[in-house]
């Protein structure tokens, strides 16, 4: 399905009726990365809806415009169109400073905030730098760069060796995202500001999940992560790099579906007065 927001056309995912999840992809992916929580949640009674972020999957791709804010501002945009007063919202990775940006500045629009594989602090002056080489060198053509710097990396080592079709279907993304969406949204994950100090502010219910074998996002980093968040749980994947919704769906819709149960519990997720 897609849509116009923003001026923008915005691909997206929106299965099963009931309360509402909406699942924030990560960075250089697409909402294709949640097939298998989209099916797990609509199939017990959820209305999962899954955007492809501006730049990215089958969304368009502006040459400019890309920010977390603004990616946050797609987001409720997004929601209200479909009549989604309120929702949990799960974000991985890149999602997941998307949804602290959205806990900011948007915060009646989530009734639980889910972070998978995601960390609360800002780039330091040698990740911003790196990240800004990096966008300079795909707007000069050299697209693969980001591929050969993250395919690898978001995995586990063991599923490397054996579950090669998930790394080549996630490469398969990886090289459908634009220029665009890849150099922008490089330079606004730098930008990103640190919300580690802040994290007390926010006291929604909140999941912070990680996994054993994280090349990106060290397992260390959940527990104070969750700790920080007044009113929050955590789970720490077995098995699973960067990518756990795809080497382990079922531990990772286990987890993500008791938190959502939960939630869905303590608020009316119908409503749609925002
Ligand atoms: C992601 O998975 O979204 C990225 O690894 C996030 C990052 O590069 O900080």
């Amino acid at each position: 399905m897609h849509t116009t927001i923003n001026n923008l056309r915005i691909a997206y995912t929106d299965e099963g009726s009931g309360p509402a999840v909406v699942l924030i992809h990560g960075f250089p992916l697409s909402r294709a990365m949640w097939q298998p929580q989209v099916a797990a949640l609509s199939a017990a009674g959820f209305r999962v809806v899954a955007p492809d972020l501006r730049g990215f999957g089958d969304s368009e791709a502006p040459r400019e415009g890309y920010s977390m804010d603004q990616f946050a501002d797609d987001i409720v945009a997004l929601m209200n169109h479909l009549g989604i007063g309120r929702a949990v919202v799960g974000g991985m990775s890149m999602g997941g400073y998307i949804l602290l940006n959205l806990l900011k500045r948007h915060p009646r629009k989530v009734a639980g905030a889910a972070f998978l594989l995601t960390r609360c602090n800002a780039d330091d002056a040698a990740g911003k730098t790196r990240r800004a080489e990096l966008a300079a060198k795909v707007r000069a053509g050299e697209r693969a760069l980001v591929e050969k710097a993250f395919a690898d990396i978001l995995f586990a080592p063991r599923t490397l060796k054996e579950q090669p079709q998930i790394v080549d279907t996630v490469r398969s993304w990886i090289q459908k995202t634009s220029i665009a969406g890849l150099a922008g949204s490089l330079e606004a994950m730098a930008q990103r500001p640190d919300y580690c100090a802040r994290l007390g502010e926010f006291d929604h219910p909140a999941l912070v999940m990680g996994a054993d074998d994280d090349q990106i996002v060290p397992p260390e980093t959940i527990g104070p992560f969750a700790t920080a968040l007044p009113n929050s749980t955590s789970c720490v994947i077995p098995g699973a790099g960067h990518m756990a919704n795809l080497e382990q769906p079922q531990s990772v819709n286990a987890c993500l579906l008791k938190f959502v149960r939960l939630c869905s519990q303590r608020f009316d997720l119908r409503d749609n007065n925002g």
